[in-house]
C-alpha cells in the first residue's frame, strides 16, 4: 500500500518547502501516536505495512559492534528525533539503529524560528535549531516508558550536548548529570561538540576541554556504554590529530564524523528565499550534498591516522547506496544519514541497503566489513 504513495513524496516534499519544521514536527507527533497506540489494531497494522515495504534482511551488511548487533549499518542521524518521541518506530522503517537527541540537561527551547530551511537546489538543508529539546530528565523517563515491555528492538545511541545556559567551563559536569539520567535507556552516547548552533560548543573540541569532558564520562561510565565523540567538518589536520589522541587516551568507543558545516563555499543558493538575505548572512549549519566530500574526506584522514583502530561512524551527504559505500570505503564502519532521508522519503532505505548488499558482492567481498577503510588512502591521496 505504501509503495503507492512513492510517486508521490515529491509532491507532498515540494508542498512543505514553506514549513520544514511544522511538517517534521507533524511526522514526529503521528508516529508518537502510532508507537503509543501500538497494541490497537489500526497501529499494529500501520507498523506491519511500515516494515514489509522498509525493513529487509541483509546479511552481507549486519555488523557486530561494541558488543551490540546491528541488523544493518544505516542509521538514523541525530536532530531527527530531538525528544526520543518516536524512539521505538525507527526500526520500522529499516534502519539499523537510531541515535536520538542532542539532549541538554536543562529544557531548551532552541533558536527563533524559522530556524530550518531547505536549499533544494543544492540538495541541501540549513538549521539552527540549537538543540531545542525537552531535558535529560524528561526524555529518560520517557524512553523508560517506551521500553517498558519491549527491549529495543536495534540499537539506539544518544547524542549528548551541552546545555545553551551552561559555560564551558561547566560543561563537564552538564553533560555528565544527562548521562547520568540516561544511561539505563540507551547503548551508545555521542557527546557532540560540534554543533554548530549553541554559542561556543566548537571550542569543546579542543583538546583539554575535550580530555576533561572525556575523562569524566568514561570514570563514570567505567566501561559499560561505548562513548563516541561527534566532530564538526571544519576542522583542520592538527585539530583532528588532537581529538584522536583524547579518543585513544580515554578509549573512546568510536568518532562520529561529520556535523553539519559553517561553510558557505561552493553553494548554489545565494539568497535563502525565505527570509530575503545572502546565505553567507543566515547563521546556521548546511546538511546534505554540500557536505559529502568533505565529510568523506575526514572519515578517510581518520582511518588513515587510527590505522582503522578507531571506528568511525560516517555522516554527511549520504543520498544512495555509491554515497554511502563511499564513507565506508573511506573507513566508516557504520553510517547515518538525515537530510538524503527527508529529501527522498523513507523508501530510500532499503534502496541503500539493497545497493550496498550488491557492491559488497560486485567488489568480491565476503561482508561488508572486509570493504572498511579499503579506499581510505586513494581517497586521501586525491585530495
Ligand atoms: C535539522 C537538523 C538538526 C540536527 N540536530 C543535530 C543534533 O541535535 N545533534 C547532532 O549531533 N547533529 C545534529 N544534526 C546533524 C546531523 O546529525 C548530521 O550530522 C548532518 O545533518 C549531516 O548528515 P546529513 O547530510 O545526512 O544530513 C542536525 C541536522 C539537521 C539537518
Amino acid at each position: 500500500m505504501l509503495e503507492l504513495l512513492r510517486p508521490f513524496y515529491p509532491i507532498f516534499f515540494a508542498a512543505l518547502q514553506g514549513n520544514p519544521e511544522g511538517a517534521h514536527n507533524s511526522v514526529i507527533k503521528i508516529l508518537e501516536r502510532i508507537w503509543k497506540q501500538r497494541d490497537k489494531y489500526w497501529a499494529k497494522w500501520l507498523i506491519g505495512e511500515l516494515e514489509n515495504n522498509f525493513c529487509g534482511d541483509y546479511p552481507l551488511l549486519r555488523q557486530r559492534l561494541w558488543g551490540l548487533d546491528f541488523p544493518n549499518p544505516l542509521g538514523l542521524a541525530p536532530g531527527f528525533d530531538k525528544n526520543a518521541q518516536a524512539a521505538g518506530m525507527w526500526k520500522s522503517f529499516g534502519f539499523g539503529f537510531a541515535e536520538l537527541g542532542a539532549v541538554t540537561f536543562h529544557i531548551q527551547p532552541g533558536n527563533p524560528p524559522p530556524r530550518m530551511f531547505r536549499l533544494p537546489k543544492d540538495k541541501a538543508l540549513l538549521n539552527r535549531m540549537g538543540a531545542n529539546n525537552d531535558g535529560a530528565a524528561a526524555i529518560a523517563s520517557r524512553l523508560q516508558e517506551t521500553w517498558r515491555e519491549k527491549e529495543r528492538r536495534i540499537p539506539i545511541g544518544i547524542n549528548l550536548c551541552k546545555s545553551k545556559i551552561t559555560p564551558n567551563r561547566e560543561a563537564k559536569e552538564d553533560i555528565l548529570a544527562s548521562f547520568r539520567l540516561l544511561k539505563p535507556w540507551a547503548d551508545y552516547f555521542v557527546v557532540n561538540v560540534s554543533s554548530p548552533n549553541t554559542p561556543g560548543l566548537r571550542e569543546l573540541q579542543r583538546g583539554e576541554e575535550l580530555e576533561s569532558i572525556l575523562g569524566a564520562l568514561q570514570e563514570e561510565n567505567r566501561g559499560e556504554k561505548p562513548i563516541l565523540v561527534k566532530i564538526a567538518p571544519d576542522l583542520d589536520k592538527q585539530a583532528i590529530r588532537e581529538v584522536i589522541k583524547v579518543a585513544r587516551k580515554h578509549q573512546l568507543a568510536g568518532i562520529v564524523a561529520t556535523n553539519t558545516t559553517t561553510s558557505r563555499e561552493g553553494l548554489k543558493t545565494r539568497i535563502l528565499p525565505a527570509t530575503g538575505k545572502p546565505i553567507e548572512e543566515e547563521a546556521g549549519g548546511i546538511s546534505g550534498l554540500p557536505l559529502q566530500k568533505r565529510s568523506t574526506e575526514i572519515i578517510a584522514y581518520i582511518y588513515q591516522e587510527t590505522g582503522g583502530e578507531i571506528p568511525i561512524v560516517g555522516v554527511g551527504g549520504i543520498f544512495d547506496a555509491s554515497s554511502a559505500w563511499e564513507k565506508i570505503t573511506a573507513g566508516a564502519t557504520l553510517v547515518q544519514f538525515y537530510t538524503g532521508w527527508v529529501y527522498q522519503g523513507p523508501w530510500v532505505v532499503p534502496s541503500i541497503l539493497g545497493g550496498l548488499s550488491q557492491k559488497v558482492r560486485e567488489n568480491g567481498f565476503n561482508h561488508l566489513g572486509e570493504a572498511v577503510g579499503c579506499r581510505s588512502a586513494e581517497l586521501l591521496a586525491k585530495q
